[in-house]
């Protein structure tokens, strides 16, 4: 079958069978092409929530698909890989972060979404790239713990100077790769591009950029840009979006090993034979996760909104 009989075939399972697909912005065109909804993070866990039908497919990593079960306990939710997790994600586990609340009892718990379900139920409020200076500054505490990327928290810092926050030694290992060095190069190379990163890169990457946001956020501002060229700080998958929706204007990677395996792990054919097999991994939650977990989300919906 050649790839448009398979997105026709998963065109006609969507509706027969009463699925929902969501696409992070890092997946393939292939894959996007025949997403209900493609975004980042928040719209993501924004779109779920609306969702009418009673199944949904997440295309992107696990703990987006935990996001989507959490805010949809009565729905059934895949990932169409098993394998795609967030490796930043894992880095910190509940206990490791009861035991440092224990000792910092004033401060008001921040987790970045890319953290497990398990670990959302101990945390006071959810962010995401595109929304955690708007949250952080709505917080009554001055006193924040962020976790787990140290960057993004020491870009929020950055920008609320007011706060306190604590960071600890966590990161995604794709962004925080970025060098000052590679920064260099690259606008060397390109001296009249703009260049536009993912604040999960390390301070000294971010402090170079033009622009800082997150995957939607980069997407946009390219696209409405008056410029012409632009050095693109983020997973691979971007430049080439933008290369495929802005054919007159040019695109340059930051670097070559800005590739997320997790979020390359999913191909059409996964979501192929999860429609028309089952062959998807359903994400089971216990019911007090759920509840608890769903606290720091709503909250993260209700002041990102
Ligand atoms: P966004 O919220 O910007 O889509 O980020 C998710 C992510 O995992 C980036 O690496
Ligand atoms: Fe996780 Fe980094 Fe991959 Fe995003 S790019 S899913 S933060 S490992």
């Amino acid at each position: 079958m050649t790839i448009r009989e398979i997105q026709e075939e998963i065109l006609q399972l969507k509706k027969e069978r009463d699925f929902c697909i969501l696409a992070h912005s890092y997946q393939s065109a292939a894959i996007t092409e025949i997403a209900d909804f493609t975004g980042d993070s928040y719209a993501l866990s924004v779109k779920a929530k609306d969702a009418k039908q009673q199944n949904i497919l997440m295309c992107g990593v696990r703990f987006m698909a935990e996001t989507v079960k959490i805010l949809s306990p009565e729905k059934n939710v895949y990932l169409s890989s098993p394998d795609a997790g967030c490796p930043m994600a894992e880095q910190m586990d509940r206990e490791m972060i009861r035991r440092i609340k224990q000792k910092n009892p004033d401060y008001t718990i921040v987790a970045y979404i890319n953290t497990t379900a398990a670990l959302k139920t101990i945390c006071d409020v959810c962010v995401t790239s595109s929304s955690a200076v708007k949250i952080v500054s709505q917080l009554s505490n001055d006193k924040i713990l962020f976790i787990p990327d140290c960057n993004l928290g020491a870009y929020v810092q950055k920008q609320l100077p007011d706060k306190k926050i604590k960071l600890l030694d966590g990161g995604c290992p794709v962004h925080a790769a970025v060098t000052a060095k590679q920064v260099k190069a690259a606008k060397a190379a390109h001296p009249d591009a703009l260049l536009l990163v993912h604040p999960e890169c390390r301070p000294a990457v971010s402090d170079a950029a033009d622009y800082v946001g997150s995957t939607s956020g980069i997407l946009q501002y390219a696209m409405q840009s008056e410029a012409r060229e632009f050095i693109i700080g983020t997973e691979m998958s971007i430049a080439e979006t933008l290369k495929n929706a802005c054919p007159d204007k040019r695109f340059y990677p930051l670097s070559k090993t800005l590739i997320c395996q997790d979020m390359k792990a999913t191909t059409l054919m996964d979501v192929y034979h999860c429609l028309r097999d089952g062959e998807g991994t359903e994400i089971e939650l216990d019911r007090a996760t759920i509840a608890q977990a769903r606290l720091c989300i709503d909250r993260m919906i209700t002041l990102g909104g």
